[in-house]
């Protein structure tokens, strides 16, 4: 029989205003889905653009429709002046480590034992160096469930609540749709459990940013998810690109029976993006193949990991197995060790930081670690370089954690050449030859030159900052050249800089310096608070500068 033709249907024009801006959610969330973390897209950015700007217009056209999990709301939280505490329904226990075969056998032999089994099979996944995360979804009406919070570790028993910034990861589901909830029992209330990271890719943008910005680079991609979790306002932080990894399900605060393997299919398919690496191995041979495996592979990652984690599959037996007040018996994470390489110090020099802090710098003999060549460890304060017993000339044992910069772990005596001779902090300001004081109680000693152009260049950099007074454009190479040519002698010189001034620098363009010239203009207009902080008064940071703004509300009156 020919297939008979049904009229074109009349689309949009019968949809309820309700029923497309459902439609467009469900479209956005899919491709959200297939972008973060399947990574396998199917539409364009630009398409995807259209589709988020379509369902913005709907929604501000109805804003009765507008829900929390709705792909809009990402960033639509608030800022927040502190995270409320929240107590864990389970408590986000640790895990007990080991760098040692040996201590996995031991937790192997003990599984055992405690099981009655001869052989005990385990899953390995890759140990992500990131920050634990909790989320809470609810389902009250056994319809889809919604991601009501989002906590911190914190101590175990106690994190924070972090849910506005949490919503603003894309690879964080908002939404699960009931069909998904089947296989676990279609519960009113499950949380997830896994780790917010930066993939190195992320974590040099941003880091390059900041530098561009003149401002402090984070350490490592753990310590800036870290950071960027605690950023108040989750504007800031959807720009940070963080991404989730789950690895754990409760349901209704257990743990659900069977298969931890299972249970990785399973958060996969909920929408949650699994680490693919998991292996399940059924013996204690394989999981040390695995672990070898993954450790050549380790620095060919996306992101820093510093171990396997190694779980008992059968989930019955996490209960039998137990916990100790720190960790629980049925999993035990494999760490790798530091990466470690020997180099000469060829000379210490000297920086002076915005607030005067002179920070000892060790130059080394260019070295290879951890895949990127290495030419610095910062000594951080006098007293390090004593404790570390360290003399110029000296050969070192240098370790990269997840650290960019390294440091310097110890000092190799036995390769002690003869000519090395010790560090002394300068008695005066290297770059202005002020005055430097230590203060009673503190490690730094600091240059008091109220004009040293270290400190001038370094606050500059700071008021300029993104999270200060944004002035884009004002980087290192231009501050020098104000500082040195004596344009600018205090901050607030920056506000009668001239066109002309800036064209007579030459480099700059005349386009550069009119748009410079706008972004400090714009700064006039900033909230007292990014001000208040800009000025880089020692001690006052950004929560500070928010809780002086908050409270005397003009500066004439702070
Ligand atoms: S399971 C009882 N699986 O490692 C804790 N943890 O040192 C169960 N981590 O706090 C955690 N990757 O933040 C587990 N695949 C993974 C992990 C993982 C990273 C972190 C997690 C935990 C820490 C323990």
């Amino acid at each position: 029989m020919a297939p008979t033709k049904r009229p074109p249907k009349k689309r949009s024009a019968k949809k309820t205003p309700a029923k497309r801006i459902r439609t467009l959610r469900e479209k956005i969330r899919r491709h959200e889905h297939r972008y973060y973390v399947l990574h396998d897209p199917e539409i364009s950015d630009f398409d995807f653009d259209q589709l988020m700007r379509q369902l913005t217009a709907l929604e501000q056209k109805h804003p009765a429709q507008v829900t929390s999990d709705s792909p809009t709301q990402r960033v639509g939280g608030r800022p927040v002046d502190e995270f409320p505490k929240v107590r864990h329904r389970a408590p986000m226990l640790s895990l007990d480590n080991s760098y040692s075969v040996d201590e996995l056998k031991e937790f192997d032999r003990r599984v055992r034992e405690l099981s009655g089994l001869s052989q005990v099979p385990t899953t390995a996944e890759l140990k992500l160096d990131g920050v634990s995360i909790s989320l809470t979804f609810d389902s009250p009406t056994g319809a889809d469930a919604v991601l009501t919070q989002a906590t911190t570790r914190g101590d175990g028993r106690e994190g924070e609540e972090v849910t506005g910034n949490i919503r603003t990861i894309r690879s964080v589901p908002l939404r699960i749709a009931r069909k998904h909830l089947t296989k676990i029992g279609k519960p009113r209330r499950f949380e997830v459990r896994g780790e917010i990271i930066m993939t190195r890719k992320a974590f040099e943008a941003l880091n390059a940013e900041r530098e561009a910005a003149g401002e402090s680079r984070f350490a490592n991609p753990r310590n800036s998810a870290a950071g960027s979790l605690r950023l108040l306002d989750p504007s800031l932080i959807a720009q940070r690109k963080l991404d989730l990894y789950a690895y754990g399900l409760l349901v209704e605060g257990r743990v659900p029976m069977g298969e931890h393997a299972k249970i990785l299919k399973q958060l996969g398919r909920m929408g949650f993006q699994v680490n693919p690496a998991w292996r399940l191995c059924s013996s204690f041979d394989e999981l040390l193949h695995t672990i070898e495996e993954w450790e050549a592979e380790r620095d060919n990652l996306p992101f820093e990991i510093d171990g396997i984690v190694v779980k008992v599959n059968e989930t019955r037996l996490w209960e039998e197995l137990g916990a100790t007040a720190k960790a629980p018996r049925y999993a035990h994470a494999y760490k790798y060790p530091a990466r470690q390489a020997t180099t000469q110090v060829l000379d210490i020099a000297v920086q002076v930081g915005r607030t005067g802090a002179l920070t000892p710098v060790a130059h080394l003999q260019p070295v290879l670690l951890a895949g990127s060549t290495i030419s610095r460890a910062t000594l951080h304060n006098e007293e390090e370089i004593r404790r570390l017993g360290l003399r110029v000339k000296d050969f070192v044992l240098i370790e990269k954690g997840g650290e960019v910069i390294p440091k310097v772990v110890k000092v190799i005596p036995s390769r002690r050449p003869p000519n090395t001779r010790e560090f002394r902090m300068p008695a005066s300001c290297p770059v202005c030859q002020g005055h430097v004081f230590r203060e009673k109680g503190e490690v730094a000693v600091r240059c008091v030159n109220a004009a040293c152009p270290a400190k001038l260049k370094e606050s500059l950099l700071h008021f300029a900052r993104r999270r200060a007074m944004t002035i884009e454009g004002l980087g290192d190479a231009l501050v020098d050249q104000l500082v040195e040519k004596g344009l600018i002698r205090d901050v607030a010189d920056l506000y009668s800089l001239q066109k002309a001034q800036l064209a007579a620098l030459g480099r700059m363009a005349e386009k550069s310096a009119q748009n410079l010239l706008g972004q400090i203009a714009r700064s006039r207009t900033a909230e007292l608070s990014r001000l208040i902080f800009a000025l880089g008064i020692r001690y006052v940071g950004e929560r500070t500068a928010q809780l002086l703004a908050n409270h005397y509300v003009s500066m004439d009156k702070l």
